[in-house]
């Protein structure tokens, strides 16, 4: 198995300007890891997690009271709501989420929630409180790992204005939200910037001139070929990528009062999809960034798989494709915080199953099996030719030899 992982355990890499670039492993993550168990434990970047799921960005992370569960609960890493400089600017609406639902089994529309959509912005939040909740999260879980989530407007120093007051709480990483697809794009923010790879590459030019901890560039799927913005970031000194933010959606149109939902005074506006439906999406688009990365940025370059995952085995799958973490945000707000218990027991089933030890045996190692379909053609062409060639007993009764006589019969006997 090992010539087919993604270049072994190279997802380790040090921001060769760091200053307060901590590489620990405290004694509370070592118990989590008990001997003979699988060892779900991660070093992405230099950062230590004791599992690899990681809260993703939105209301899950939307303050300390939150963020504190999921640090109690055994999430791997949080990452917070995005935040900008002014949260004056960002006004939300309610209802600002719509679900769709599968058919029940009796054929009811009353079946699980398979999709969700959300017009929610970013954090509406006052800076200075969510900085003072990142301080006080930092103060209390030393060991564990916080990542802000950020994003500005189109202006240089803006953006280091943020980066230093935000670095200045002690988090641990960024994720760059270049990709929510409602709302902050009017302002030229979000997924206007991650759909844009000149706008792109000059916005990453700033982040990485100013951080001094690891950046990771959070990608929109809404996207023809999600690979180019993905190669920008990294080519601009990003030491990871995130996939995927959530797709540009309209939930559907009530058929009653004709209006769309989530319905806003009679009005919408298209939102952002996410949860079970999105996942085979994901996969895809984390698919295509992972064999890229494989390709051209092997060089400790980290990804984070996020969409649509609510179990153990949802997870494997980003997993096997490469991804060194795998991000949860919609699971947790369907099912809360606990969800990480089941998601790691889920988790070491599948590599008990597979007698894997750690995750990086088995990470990546579904990526080789990707090819062209004209590939697939070729190989199935090939697979039928020798298939025939070794095909037992005789092609036709003219075959049959006097000599041969009895080993032809015995060739076509089943018992
Ligand atoms: C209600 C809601 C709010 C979100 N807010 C943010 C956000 O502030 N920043 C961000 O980068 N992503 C945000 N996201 C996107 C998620 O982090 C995630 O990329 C996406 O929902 C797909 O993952 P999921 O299916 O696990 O939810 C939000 C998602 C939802 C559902």
């Amino acid at each position: 198995m090992d010539s087919l992982l993604l270049g072994g355990s190279v997802f380790e890499v040090a921001r060769p300007r760091l200053a307060g670039f901590r590489r620990r492993r405290s004694a509370s993550l070592r118990v989590m890891a008990q001997a003979g168990e699988p060892d779900l434990s991660v070093k992405v970047n230099g950062l230590e997690m004791p599992n690899p799921f990681v809260i993703g960005s939105g209301p899950p992370g939307t303050n300390y009271t939150v963020m504190k569960r999921a640090f109690d609960e055994g999430w791997g890493a949080v990452i917070a709501k995005t935040v900008s400089l002014d949260a004056a600017k960002v006004i939300n609406v309610t209802p600002r989420y719509a679900r769709l639902r599968a058919a029940g089994s009796n054929g009811s529309a009353k079946g699980p929630i398979i999709g969700w959509e959300n017009i929610e912005l970013i954090s509406d939040r006052p800076f200075e409180t969510m900085l003072n909740d990142f301080k006080r999260l930092k103060e209390e879980y030393p060991d564990r790992i916080l990542i802000a989530s950020i994003m500005e407007e189109y202006n240089k120093a803006a953006w280091q204005e943020l980066i230093e007051r935000v670095e200045e709480t002690g988090v641990d990483a960024f994720e760059i939200n270049f990709s929510c697809p409602h709302g902050m794009p009017e302002r030229k923010m979000g997924a206007a910037v991650g759909q844009d790879c000149d706008l792109l590459e000059e916005i990453c030019g700033w982040i990485n001139e100013k951080a001094t901890i690891p950046v990771w560039a959070k990608m929109t799927p809404n996207i023809t070929d999600i690979t180019q913005p993905a190669r920008v970031a990294l080519k601009s000194g990003c030491e990871g990528v995130a996939a995927i933010n959530t797709i540009m959606s309209v939930m559907g149109i009530n058929l009653d009062t004709l209006r769309p939902e989530p319905c806003v005074e009679g009005y919408s506006t298209p939102g952002g999809y996410s949860a079970r439906a999105v996942h085979p999406i994901a996969l895809g688009k984390v698919m295509q960034i992972a064999r890229m990365m494989k390709e051209e940025y092997n060089e400790g370059q980290s990804l984070s798989g996020i969409g649509g995952v609510e179990t153990g085995n949802d997870a494997a799958e980003f997993l096997l494709l490469g991804a060194n973490t795998v991000q949860v945000c919609t699971g947790v707000m369907m099912h809360g915080y606990p969800l990480v218990k089941k998601l790691c027991e889920e988790l070491k089933d599948f590599m008990r199953k597979h007698n894997f030890s750690s995750i990086e045996e088995f990470r990546g190692a579904s990526l080789p099996y990707f090819t062209t379909h004209t590939d697939l053609v070729k190989r199935q062409q090939e697979a039928i030719k020798q298939r025939k060639a070794t095909r037992k007993g005789l092609q036709s009764d003219k075959d049959w030899t006097g000599d041969g006589f009895v080993k032809e019969s015995e060739s076509m006997v089943s018992n």
